[in-house]
């Protein structure tokens, strides 16, 4: 496995590879990787014939009073846990290497990037956008995979794709969960003991809009209110909790199959995303 810092070389690297008519995979992540992002890993080795994982906190993604300077590092660790799961190439370039002096251009997929999580992080998705096309441009990969953790952001990604005519098969996975329930992120070793305790409330509210849907409630509004009552007696801030169509992200007027209910919650400082698909 080889890490390399620098957009010449990696494309040098990938370009032979292509030329020898090598499939290539990608998985973006932005490192302290945990069994969320492997599981990616494991599914994109099964696509592909050469895998790059790109190891890249983007500062673009970030709002200036959220967590850039604090987020989780540990490139050691990741390339370790990387190398296990047999990843041909790390990319992991520096902020200035993707960011020159200069940087203007960003690429946006209008409207949806200001729905759910986009309303309280108006710049989030453009960051993203921008960021993954840049490593779409640099490695042009033929399949590229993300997690439904973050869904909103894999459904943007995928629109993207398809505007754009970028001719990358997007590849979703499942949500790969801790023990008790809660959702697993780089984010979470921020959470004080009682807070991780409490923030199983979120997939347990989850589970029970899901069961309430089964035994017949179709209400968004009550099933929300209800979810509101079970997380802040936890103590946590709701940020959002939203019922939408997982493909155009409309709100649902009725709660039905394949519905996206989705919701973000503060506990301290610690904004925490989840969802499931009724
Ligand atoms: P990051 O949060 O590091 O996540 C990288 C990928 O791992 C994303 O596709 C995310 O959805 C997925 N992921 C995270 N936690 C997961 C879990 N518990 N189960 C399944 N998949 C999980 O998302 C980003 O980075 C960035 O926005 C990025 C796409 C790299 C652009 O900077």
């Amino acid at each position: 496995m080889r890490l390399i810092r620098s957009v010449d070389k990696i494309q040098k690297i990938v370009g032979q590879v292509r030329k020898r008519g090598k499939l290539i995979g990608l998985v973006p992540t932005m490192g302290f990787l945990h069994e969320g992002h492997l599981s990616l890993v494991r599914i994109a080795r099964k696509k592909c014939d050469f895998l790059v994982v790109s190891v890249f906190v983007n500062p673009a993604q970030f709002g200036p009073k959220e967590d850039l300077r604090r987020y989780p590092r540990d490139l050691k660790r990741d390339l370790r846990l990387l190398k296990i799961e047999g990843v041909d190439l790390v990319f992991n370039p520096s902020v200035r290497e993707m960011y020159p002096a200069g940087f203007r251009t960003y690429v946006e997929v209008q409207e949806w990037s200001r729905l759910l999580c986009g309303t309280s992080r108006p710049a989030h998705f453009r960051g993203v956008t921008t960021v993954v096309l840049k490593l779409f441009n640099i490695l042009q990969p033929d399949v590229a995979v993300f997690g439904r953790k973050d869904f909103q952001q894999a459904v943007i990604i995928q629109k993207m794709v398809k505007d754009l005519n970028l001719g990358i098969q997007v590849i979703t996975g499942p949500i790969v969960r801790e023990k008790d329930g809660l959702a697993m992120s780089s984010r979470n070793i921020y959470l004080s003991d009682k807070d991780r305790k409490n923030a199983v409330v979120l997939y347990q509210t989850l589970k029970w809009v899901r069961e309430a849907h089964k035994n017949g409630l179709r209400d968004p509004g009550l099933a929300i209110s209800r979810m509101r009552r079970m997380i802040k007696r936890k103590g946590g801030r709701i940020d959002y909790i939203e019922m939408v169509d997982k493909n155009t992200l409309e709100p649902a007027k009725k709660l039905k199959k394949r519905t996206l209910i989705a919701l973000a919650v503060f506990f301290g400082r610690t904004r925490l995303i989840d969802n499931i698909i009724l």
